[in-house]
This record gives structure tokens, C-alpha cells and sequence, in this order.
């Protein structure tokens, strides 16, 4: 992009998630040591492995560092990728029963033999501190106070804290995954603030996506695809939200993490735009940190 473009289009305002996502862990570390010495209660996160995916391993580890910083206990436990789906649901059923264990985290996705639904549905709904469980998700569903999925949580807290008016606004998400898709598309049309927001669901099974995302004032993609986002399929004055994180090979055969969205030539056109990485990614392991310290609470009676 040219300086004399640059001049015809204002930049975009870039929503920082690392910043958000260092505000929220302070109010968490607040509220954990408030917990603490009013009720002594020391939030705890157990987190469960299972197998040597790298990725996984370091979402863990990174997770169990977010909780040491803020002051919430975190155990991780490891399993063999052999383990059976019955040594799975004992992990988990211990957990449920050890009430220093407020929030239980099993990392997906588990190697193929083991079922996810029936480990989920396994986890106490009053740990289910990544929100994936159905009594979780029903509460979404209907509006009741419950565990948000983290990232749909992140993102809502990024139109909060930027002052993105939703309210009457037409917002487009593309991808229907039961932990972004979904849950975000139910979240913005619910009467509440961020909320009260028309929206239109994209999918595989959309035949041309651009026309809709094109009557976005709010467009999110959590696909999983780097390019699905160009500038054709971008209002002017739109605010952008890049759930997507992809690894791609550049020319010199070096690895970089990207997102859904084209940034370079959508950028330009945005009103406000998430980069990728330091977007979406850190909020999603701040809520975590919020949902966690959310279960102690309950524990405690407190919620
Ligand atoms: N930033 C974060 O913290 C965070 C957290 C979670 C996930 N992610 C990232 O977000 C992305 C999505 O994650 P997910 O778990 O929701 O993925 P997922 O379960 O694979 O779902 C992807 C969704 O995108 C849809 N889709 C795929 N290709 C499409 C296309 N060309 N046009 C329109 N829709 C298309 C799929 O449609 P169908 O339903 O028809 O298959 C599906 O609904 C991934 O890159 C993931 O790594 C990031």
C-alpha cells in the first residue's frame, strides 16, 4: 500500500489482543487473591494430555504458565497417546470428586479410540471451565449465566472493551464449530450488550460466501483456512475479527502463523481488524483464566 493510498483510507483500528488479554489476567490476579484471603480459597486448574501432539503440548504448558502468573494452582497431567478411554473417564471422574480441582481441562483432540463427547460429558458442569459441555452449551443457548467456550468468550470481550456497538448491527461468522462458530453466532444475537445483533451463519454448504460477508458490519471467521477472507468479501467500515490460526510455509521454507483473513489488503478497508498471531489466541487463554477463577467462585458459593 502506497502513503498516497494511505491517505484516501484512515488505518484501521488494530485490536490488541495481547494488551486486552494482559487487563484481563490483572483483574483475574486481583480477584484470585481477594479469593483467597476472604475465603482461602486457591483457584485450581487441572490440565489432562493425552498423547505427544507438540501443538497440544504446548497449548498445555502455556495454559499452566497463564495460571502460575495470575496465582491460580495448576497441575497438568500426562497420559500415553495408548491410554484407553476408560483410564480417560477415571482421570476425570477423580477430578470431579477432588475439591481443590476447580477447573478441569481435557486438551482435544484426543487420539481417535477415545470418544470426546463421552470425556466431555464426562467433566463436572461446574468445572467445565472450557465451556464445551452440553449443559454449558445449553445455557448458552437460552441465556443463563454458565461457562462460556473461551474463544466466542474472547472475542466478546474484545467488541466490550473497544466499544464496538453490536446493537442492530449485522454480523457475519463464518465457520459453525460447536466451540467458535456456533456458540459466537448464538452469543451476538442474544439480547444483551455485546448482542442484540442480526446474524448469518456461512459454511461449506454456503454456495458464494462474499455475498454475505460483503453485508457484514461485523465479520468474524473462525474456518481454519488462510486466504477464505480477501478484500471482495469486505465492507468498507467493517470491523474484522480473524478467529482463524494457520501455519503456512513461506518461500524459504520457514513457517509462519497466520490467520483466515488476507490482513494486508483487508486492513485498509477495516474500521477495526484483530491481527493474527496477537489477536483472538491470547484472549481466548485469558477467558480461560476468567472461567477458571468464575468455578472457585461457585465452589465458594460466591456465584
Ligand atoms: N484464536 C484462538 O484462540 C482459536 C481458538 C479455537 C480455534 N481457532 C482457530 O479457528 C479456526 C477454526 O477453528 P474450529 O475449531 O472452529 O474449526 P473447525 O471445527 O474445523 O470448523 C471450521 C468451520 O469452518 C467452516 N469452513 C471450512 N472451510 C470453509 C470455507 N471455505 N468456507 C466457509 N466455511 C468454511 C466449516 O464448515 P462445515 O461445518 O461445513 O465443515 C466449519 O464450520 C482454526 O484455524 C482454529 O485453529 C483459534
Amino acid at each position: 500500500m502506497t502513503d498516497e493510498v494511505r491517505t484516501f483510507a484512515p488505518m484501521a483500528v488494530l485490536i490488541d489482543g495481547n494488551a486486552l488479554a494482559a487487563e484481563i489476567r490483572a483483574e483475574v490476579q486481583a480477584e484470585v487473591a481477594q479469593l483467597r484471603s476472604e475465603m482461602g480459597i486457591v483457584p485450581g486448574l487441572n490440565l489432562l494430555l493425552v498423547g505427544e501432539d507438540p501443538a497440544s503440548a504446548v497449548y498445555v504448558r502455556n495454559k499452566g504458565k497463564d495460571c502460575e502468573k495470575v496465582g491460580i494452582t495448576s497441575t497438568i497431567m500426562r497420559l500415553p497417546a495408548g491410554a484407553s478411554e476408560q483410564e480417560v473417564l477415571d482421570v476425570v471422574q477423580a477430578w470431579n470428586a477432588d475439591p481443590a480441582v476447580h477447573g478441569i481441562l481435557v486438551q482435544l483432540p484426543l487420539p481417535k479410540h477415545i470418544d470426546e463427547h463421552r470425556v466431555i460429558n464426562a467433566i463436572s458442569p461446574l468445572k467445565d471451565v472450557d465451556g464445551f459441555h452440553p449443559q454449558s452449551a445449553g445455557k448458552v443457548m437460552i441465556g443463563l449465566d454458565g461457562f462460556i467456550p473461551c474463544t466466542p468468550f474472547g472475542v466478546l470481550e474484545m467488541l466490550r472493551r473497544y466499544n464496538i456497538e453490536t446493537s442492530g448491527k449485522h454480523a457475519v461468522v463464518v465457520g459453525r464449530s460447536n466451540i467458535v462458530g456456533k456458540p459466537l453466532s448464538i452469543l451476538l444475537a442474544q439480547k444483551r450488550k455485546p448482542g442484540n445483533t442480526t446474524v448469518t451463519i456461512c459454511h461449506t454448504g454456503t454456495p458464494n460466501i462474499a455475498e454475505y460477508t460483503r453485508m457484514a458490519d461485523i465479520l468474524i471467521s473462525a474456518v481454519g483456512s488462510h486466504g477464505v477472507i480477501t478484500k471482495d468479501h469486505v465492507k468498507p467500515g467493517a470491523v474484522v475479527i480473524d478467529v482463524g490460526i494457520n501455519r503456512i510455509t513461506l518461500p524459504d521454507g520457514t513457517h509462519k502463523l497466520v490467520g483466515d483473513v488476507l490482513f494486508d489488503e483487508v486492513e485498509p478497508l477495516a474500521q477495526a481488524i484483530t491481527p493474527v498471531p496477537g489477536g483472538v489466541g491470547p484472549m481466548t487463554r485469558a477467558m480461560l483464566l476468567r472461567n477458571t477463577l468464575k468455578a472457585a467462585l461457585i465452589a465458594g458459593g460466591k456465584q
